[in-house]
């Protein structure tokens, strides 16, 4: 059975699947023609923390291709209060076709692929947010056309996103450069273990700004306190204040260079109006992608085609 969890138990040839099937209902999608290919199919979506996006993106994805869903927060499902993770997964696995779970621990997630019996999609945990990552790597493939060889400047917090776009980019042969304090870096097993699957990887980390923009075809940013570390927040704007993405930072980077964030932004902390609103910024299709890359993923898991 195929889950999403993390980008590392991945090949390309399947990231390339997943894409070109995205694209396909992309473009198809966008004609008015919306195949019902998951007909009967139910998505249930199970979250332990707030979502716009990728809430309404797997379930405009399900509903434009026929399917239905259903979302219920990991309280109400009385997760490890009223009931144990494993009787939940599996009373949600019988109701459901595919599962999304968004959660703080990236072992409920591992539970559910134990003990549910269907395919799971990791829609966030702590430590990884691999729907996003894809979505940013097919944004960065319509922008640019081929994308080996390119370079990611992350700047900001070595958080989940940034994990799952490192693997995303060693994926599809694009560079990153972390670019970050210490201390709020990816992690050393991470990075050993992302080059021993992937030795060709280019994932390199530095605090300084113009080593990391140097050839940037991206600059992407997220915030820097993440769900659940709001205990943190000051201190952290202390910390990343000097790394806001703002006009003098672009300017660093090449012109042609686009600037990317997964969304929700913090604006005027990790990134300034005028950036986010301004020409070069793709945040808002980045955005819409989550969707198209929503039904290529679900097809993926779900082991189907489209006809
Ligand atoms: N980018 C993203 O995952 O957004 P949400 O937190 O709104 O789902
Ligand atoms: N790093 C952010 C991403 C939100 C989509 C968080 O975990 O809150």
């Amino acid at each position: 059975m195929r889950h999403l969890n993390s980008l590392l138990d991945m090949s390309p040839a399947e990231v390339e699947t997943i894409f070109e099937t995205s694209h396909e209902l992309k473009a198809r999608s966008l004609k008015g023609d919306r195949p019902p290919i998951l007909k009967g199919l139910i998505l249930t979506q199970l979250f332990e923390k707030p979502s716009l996006r990728t809430r309404l993106s797997f379930d405009s994805a399900m509903m434009q291709l026929g399917g239905n869903s259903l979302f219920l927060t990991a309280l109400e499902a009385g997760i490890g209060g009223r009931e144990s993770v494993k009787d939940v997964a599996r009373v949600v696995g019988g109701y459901s076709d595919v599962i999304t779970l968004r959660t703080f621990s990236q072992r409920l997630i591992d539970n559910f692929i134990e003990f549910s019996g269907k395919p799971i999609i990791n829609g966030l945990s702590d430590e990884r947010h691999p729907c996003q990552a894809l979505t940013d790597v097919f944004t960065m493939r319509e922008t640019f056309g081929d994308v080996k060889g390119q370079k990611i400047a992350f700047i900001g917090d070595g958080n989940n996103v940034a994990n799952s776009l490192a693997i995303a980019a060693a994926l599809s042969g694009v560079a990153m450069s972390v670019c970050a304090p210490e201390g709020y870096r990816l992690e050393e097993d991470f990075l050993k273990k992302l080059k021993k699957k992937f030795p060709s990887s280019n994932v390199t980390q530095t605090d300084d700004f113009k080593t990391a923009l140097k050839d940037a075809s991206v600059v992407y940013t997220d915030v820097w306190t993440s769900m659940g570390q709001e205990a943190e927040e000051s201190q952290r704007r202390n910390v990343f204040g000097p790394f806001q993405v703002n006009a003098k930072l672009m300017k660093m980077a090449p012109k042609s260079a686009r600037f990317m964030h997964c969304l929700p932004a913090k604006r005027g902390l990790e990134v300034t109006d005028d950036i986010i609103d301004g020409p070069q910024s793709i945040a808002f299709e980045q955005a819409e992608n989550r969707m198209h890359l929503a039904k290529g993923l679900i097809l993926w898991v779900l082991e189907k085609t489209v006809k």
